[in-house]
């Protein structure tokens, strides 16, 4: 097992109860959000991540309150704005999973479609920003494409729908972190986390800094990952 997870995905959670502590608009927590992404990025890189694939918002994420969606529309078009030379200058590859929803302003799309050409060739980390992202739609979608291409039944394999995924080259997720102390999945990714280890910090998300980052990694070395099969670790205690 290799002792940097190559593909880490992040569900960025707890911005509103962030916000709840301190009495203010749960619209604070997001924005508080912005100062971790970038420690998160950053970290990612400097460990040697591969793939770093952070959860902003969710098919589901649409039942909220209109004008937290407005809030958090206007924050990502911002938030994508302002650090597009940061990482451009830091060599990482930014592309979003979602963003098929037609409630999205299209001058957002935009950013997205800009900052992915903007930073398309750079071969650092890749970043995928999962935006209206649902795991379970994105299966379905697969399946449509497996359908129109006219596979015969008996051909499909887990390669060949993998294949027919957005993003078709993104390697399995080796960890999942999820602040906030939610253990669950949230419809992300699901395909991908098969076989992901999982860890649970505590600390709300507008907390999570470099230094919770690396002790999620540090968890991860010390997982011993079997994959169906018999422990590795001589005396361990499997
Ligand atoms: C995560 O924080 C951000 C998004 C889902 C966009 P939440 O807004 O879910 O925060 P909590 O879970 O209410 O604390
Ligand atoms: C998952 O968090 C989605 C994102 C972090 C973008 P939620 O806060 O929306 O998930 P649930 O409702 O607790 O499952
Ligand atoms: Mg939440």
């Amino acid at each position: 097992m290799r002792a940097v997870p190559r593909h880490v995905a992040c569900v960025m959670d707890g911005n509103g109860r962030w916000a709840r502590r301190r009495s203010l608009p749960r619209t604070a927590g997001h924005r508080a959000a912005e100062t971790a992404v970038i420690d998160v990025i950053e970290a990612a890189r400097a460990a040697g991540v591969e793939w770093l694939s952070l959860y902003a918002f969710s098919t589901e994420n649409w039942s909220r309150p209109s004008d937290e969606v407005d809030y958090l529309m206007r924050l990502v078009r911002r938030v994508v704005r302002k650090h597009a030379p940061l990482l451009l200058a830091r060599g990482v590859r930014c592309r979003f999973l979602g963003v098929s929803d037609p409630r999205i302003p299209p001058e957002l799309a935009q950013d997205f479609d800009d900052l992915t050409t903007l930073t398309g060739e750079n071969r650092g980390m890749t970043l995928t920003v999962a935006f209206d992202h649902g795991g379970r739609r994105d299966i379905v979608e697969a399946a449509r494409s497996l359908i129109r291409s006219g596979t015969p039944a008996g051909e499909v394999t887990e390669a060949v729908l993998a294949a027919h995924l957005p993003f078709p080259d993104t390697p399995d997720v080796d960890l999942v972190i999820r602040t906030s102390g939610e253990q669950r999945i949230s419809n992300f990714m699901l395909w991908q986390v098969a076989y992901a280890e999982m860890v649970f910090p505590q600390v709300l998300w507008p907390d999570f800094r470099a230094p919770h980052f690396v002790e999620c990694l540090q968890a991860y070395r010390r997982r011993d990952r079997r994959f169906g099969g018999a422990p590795t670790q001589p005396n361990g205690e499997h």
